[in-house]
């Protein structure tokens, strides 16, 4: 089965004070350790989309990028996973989890979530409405993996925005299902994540 990654690092990292993707994490840059993951997983083809070395100019929206990166993979991949360069401690194990799950071959998506362990509320301003039940609630994450033609059927049927790709193949009646994440596969919003993640590495090196 033939699988492309299209990682998108085309984002303007507002809420981090800047470009992000470049920092560096543990003298590693944020999207460089997303591409040795996929490298390390056996990935047919890897596209980058965003301002580093090889990678493909980014759109306004991150399903912009997204679209950008798909329609550089091969005409001939069965699977794509679409993975946010700002989640940098994606692990192989993750990967394989997610592509495991895919060769089943029963459903167009395969999405990586947690539990959610916070009590949720829904509120309106100030006010506490309503307590959520969380106990059907999950934490998405990427990668998120799908049939190459779902994905791209998805994306020219649909032009709503979407702050992840599975919401799009929903949208189209497309099946998706949900692997266990990775707690530690958290997204690089601000500052202060970059320190935790710095400290989770250095963590793992003491254990080696
Ligand atoms: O903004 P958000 O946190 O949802 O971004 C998730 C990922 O999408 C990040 O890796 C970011 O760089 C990427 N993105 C992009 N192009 C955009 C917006 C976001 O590649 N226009």
């Amino acid at each position: 089965m033939r699988t492309a990654a299209v990682i998108v690092a085309a984002g303007s990292g507002t809420r981090f004070g800047g470009p992000k993707h470049t920092v560096r994490l543990a003298n590693v840059e944020l999207w460089q350790r997303s591409v040795d993951a996929f490298v390390a997983a056996g990935t047919d083809q890897i596209v980058v989309v965003g301002d580093v070395p090889g990678g493909l100019a980014g759109g306004p929206r991150r399903r912009d990028s997204v679209a950008i990166g798909l329609a550089a993979v091969a005409p001939d991949t069965e699977w794509v996973l679409i993975h946010d360069a700002a989640r940098p401690l994606i692990t192989v194990e993750l990967i394989a989890r997610v592509r495991e799950r895919s060769l089943v071959g029963d459903v167009d998506g395969v999405i990586p979530a947690i539990p959610v362990t916070d009590t949720i509320k829904s509120v309106d301003g100030e006010s506490v409405l309503m307590t959520v039940d969380r106990s059907t609630l999950v934490l998405v994450q990427t990668p998120q993996a799908f049939r190459l033609s779902a994905l791209r059927e998805a994306h020219s049927a649909d032009q709503l925005d979407a702050t992840d790709d599975a919401a799009m193949v929903e949208r189209q009646g497309g099946s998706v299902v949900h692997v266990m994440g990775d707690p530690m596969n958290f997204k690089i919003t601000v500052p202060e994540d970059l320190v935790l993640a710095s400290a989770w590495l250095r963590a793992a090196a003491d254990r080696e």
